[in-house]
């Protein structure tokens, strides 16, 4: 039998905690045969409520959970995780600037960097949710350095989804037919969504979404801004922020990642640039990228457009800003 993997959820007693650890403990994230143990942490003011989760776990009688870990203590979260899913952070309140927020996450990830690099299990692969996912990502790979910058990466996968999802409601085909959208950038309304590349099943074979939808217009307009938008959509109809989406898609990053991608498939991710398509190195960018062996890789040589390439600058500039910002709390 496989061991069980120690997976830790920040901000855990939180809606997208809420929502995430049930598909954790189902074998949702690793795997119908993986083992896990939980690992959740939060905050003193939320550590009845996350007890409270912890005891619906216990009540949930899952066969794949084999331990919880409920506590305030990161170091106690940290130790020996494998995957660590960073969905605490501090929320911009109404009337906060822009600064103020940042100074509080750009200390929440600091700490918690340095907790995962001396206490995780080698190789623990981390992804932030917690916005701006982006940025806290980078200060956490600036304040964990032993960690490699190949295991740390960010949440565009629910930006993803959320592209794939309006084409297949757009072409009434089953979303699963849908695939290779690309979220370029920043998990923000700057981000680009790209379908220049992606294709559909259709019984006569694959086809560009362009050919099928025929509509550049749309494409090139309301398709991009439904998709920028729909977070600030689902709180207006919600009047809370998107849950059980954002927690499907941490799933579906985590699983690809470790389990690999399907052939011929590709997913976004946030992850370190390297300059790839001339987006600044040193940024967490998303990309589009394949997973094997646990490792992911930017998808390399896709043509861009000069639409396209405004759009990725545009939201690039936009990081370089957010990245002088956080640095600047730093100080
Ligand atoms: P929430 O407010 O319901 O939960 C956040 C939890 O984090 C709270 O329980 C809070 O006590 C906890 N927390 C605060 N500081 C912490 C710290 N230092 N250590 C550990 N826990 C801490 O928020 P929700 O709806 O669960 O969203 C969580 C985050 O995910 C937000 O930043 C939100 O903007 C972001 N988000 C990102 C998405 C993405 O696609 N990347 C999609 C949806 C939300």
């Amino acid at each position: 039998a496989k061991q069980p993997v120690r997976v830790l959820v920040t901000g855990a007693a939180g809606q997208i905690g809420y929502a995430l650890v049930p598909m954790i403990a189902r074998g949702v994230m690793l795997g119908p045969d993986q083992p896990v143990i939980l690992h959740m942490l939060d905050i003193p003011p939320a550590a009845e409520a996350l007890n409270g989760v912890k005891m619906e776990l216990i009540d949930a009688a899952f066969p794949l959970l084999k331990g919880v870990v409920a506590t305030t203590d990161v170091v106690e979260a940290c130790t020996g995780v494998g995957v660590a899913v960073m969905v605490g952070g501090f929320p911009r309140k109404e009337g906060m600037e822009r600064k103020d927020v940042m100074t509080k996450n750009v200390s929440i990830y600091k700490s918690q960097a340095s907790a995962l690099e001396k206490h995780a299990a080698a190789n623990c692969k981390v992804l932030v949710v917690a916005n701006p996912a982006n940025t806290n990502a980078l200060i956490l790979k600036e304040f964990a350095p032993s960690i490699p910058e190949k295991n740390i990466s960010c949440l565009t996968r629910l930006d993803h989804n959320r592209a794939l999802g309006q084409i297949s409601e757009r072409l009434k085909v089953q979303v699963c037919d849908v695939k290779n959208a690309i979220i370029w950038g920043n998990h923000s309304s700057s981000q680009y969504p790209d379908v220049n590349h992606a294709t559909v099943k259709t019984p006569s074979g694959e086809k560009p979404v362009r050919e099928l939808v025929k509509d550049d217009a749309w494409l090139n307009g309301e398709f991009i801004s439904t998709v920028q938008q729909r977070g600030a959509a689902i709180i207006k109809a919600r009047k809370l922020s998107s849950a059980l989406s954002a927690a499907s898609a941490a799933c579906d990053h985590i699983r690809d990642w470790v389990l690999g991608t399907p052939e011929g498939t590709w997913v976004s991710m946030g992850v370190y640039s390297d300059g790839s398509y001339n987006v600044p190195a040193g940024l967490i960018y998303s990309f589009p990228v394949t997973c094997r062996n646990g490792e992911w890789t930017i998808v390399q040589g896709l043509p861009i457009d000069e639409f396209s390439r405004k759009k990725m600058d545009a939201t690039a500039e936009e990081l370089s800003e957010e990245k002088a910002l956080a640095y600047s709390c730093l100080s």
